[in-house]
């Protein structure tokens, strides 16, 4: 099978939660395995961790990673501006309404109902009910308000129920194996909600930023299919562009998506190859362009400098020379 189709994480379903399983895709490198590590650690202890990082970091892969490793049932909920309460605790679904007619004695019917409200459980009281790993993707991208029942299950292990007459006094205990993962992109803090000030207090926050490296090469690798030079090339290019121009972008996306193209076309991270020199421009373009390309065709002049900055150093240092008799420092 080829490796690109592999996710980092096999999914199992199992109802509305997934019990995740390492992945052969899944790259672990001292990286990823430290970040794991630290993770693990507060989780054990009975901390919540969250993921903060810009895109493209690998976060939503090591929520799957790290609760995998938790071995438990895992229920994913991605932030979501339109929710409600009701879809991350549960909702009334309506009436069920029982009736029994007692006619034994002929001249008295006697009539009883039962009238049962009708409750369903939504994702995250399954969790807290039945002790399973929680990921929240995304989380901020939730209205705060949405949020705040996420306060008393994590400091005081317990959710609120939104009516009483369910469980003692409409609370639910948290089982003791429930565990919370969250991620956000600190990016989108500014404008959406003022994040929940009191939530980023009650968990322990990993700030993750682009993997090394040597993380980077091996996950193009191990998503595309890719040689190791080309590989090489092609992080190395992207790894450039993030210094020229916006800052985190491109993110590993674009590597995997330039060498998905190049492993399908036979081409390679060539200067003269032209299948590498189309494809850069339209998956690395988009990024530039927000700095200096207007939107003109061809190749942004950023990325034709992160190429060459690559694939042909030598004609850097020629532009960068100082003075005659000058070695310059290589790169
Ligand atoms: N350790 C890893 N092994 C293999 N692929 C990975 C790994 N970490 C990230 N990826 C891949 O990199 C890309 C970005 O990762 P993702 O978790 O979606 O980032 P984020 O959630 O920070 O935006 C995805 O295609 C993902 O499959
Ligand atoms: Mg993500």
């Amino acid at each position: 099978m080829n490796n690109a189709s592999v996710a980092p994480v096999k999914l199992v379903a199992r109802t509305d939660n997934i019990i995740p399983e390492p992945s052969r895709g899944f790259v672990c490198t001292p990286y990823v395995e430290e970040l794991t590590e630290q993770a693990l650690a507060y989780l054990e202890v009975g901390y919540a961790i969250h993921f903060a990082g810009p895109a493209g970091t690998g976060k939503t892969t090591l929520a799957f990673h790290v609760a995998a490793k938790l071995g438990q049932p895992v229920t994913l909920i991605h932030g979501d501006d339109e929710f409600k309460g009701s879809d991350l605790v549960g909702r009334d679904m309506g009436y069920h309404r029982a009736k029994l007619y007692d006619n034994f004695i002929h001249s008295v019917v006697k009539t009883e109902e039962n009238v049962n409200i009708l409750w369903t459980d939504n994702r995250l009281t399954q969790a807290c009910k039945n002790g399973y790993t929680l990921i929240y993707d995304e989380f901020t991208r939730s209205r705060p308000e949405v949020n705040n029942v996420l306060l008393s299950i994590l400091e005081e292990k317990i959710l609120n129920l939104p009516r009483p007459g369910r469980g003692k006094e409409g609370f639910l205990e948290v089982h003791p194996s429930f565990r919370a993962i969250f991620t956000s992109n600190p990016e989108e803090y500014a404008g959406t909600h003022k994040t929940q000030n009191a939530l980023l207090d009650r968990f322990i926050t990993v700030n993750v930023g682009h993997y090394d490296l040597e993380t980077e090469v091996q996950i193009t690798m191990a998503k595309s299919g890719i040689d190791r030079p080309d590989a090489e090339t092609i992080v190395n290019v992207v790894r450039e562009l993030r210094e020229l121009g916006v800052k985190h972008r491109p993110t590993i996306r674009a590597c995997i998506a330039i060498s998905r193209v190049l492993v399908h076309r036979g081409g390679h991270a060539r200067k003269d190859d032209p299948v590498f020199q189309w494809v850069c421009r339209d998956v690395l373009n988009r990024e530039a362009a927000k700095v200096s390309f207007e939107g003109r065709l061809g190749i942004s002049p950023l990325v034709s400098e992160a190429i060459k900055r690559v694939l042909e150093p030598e004609k850097i240092f020629k532009k960068n020379e100082v003075g005659a008799g000058q070695t310059p420092e290589p790169r």
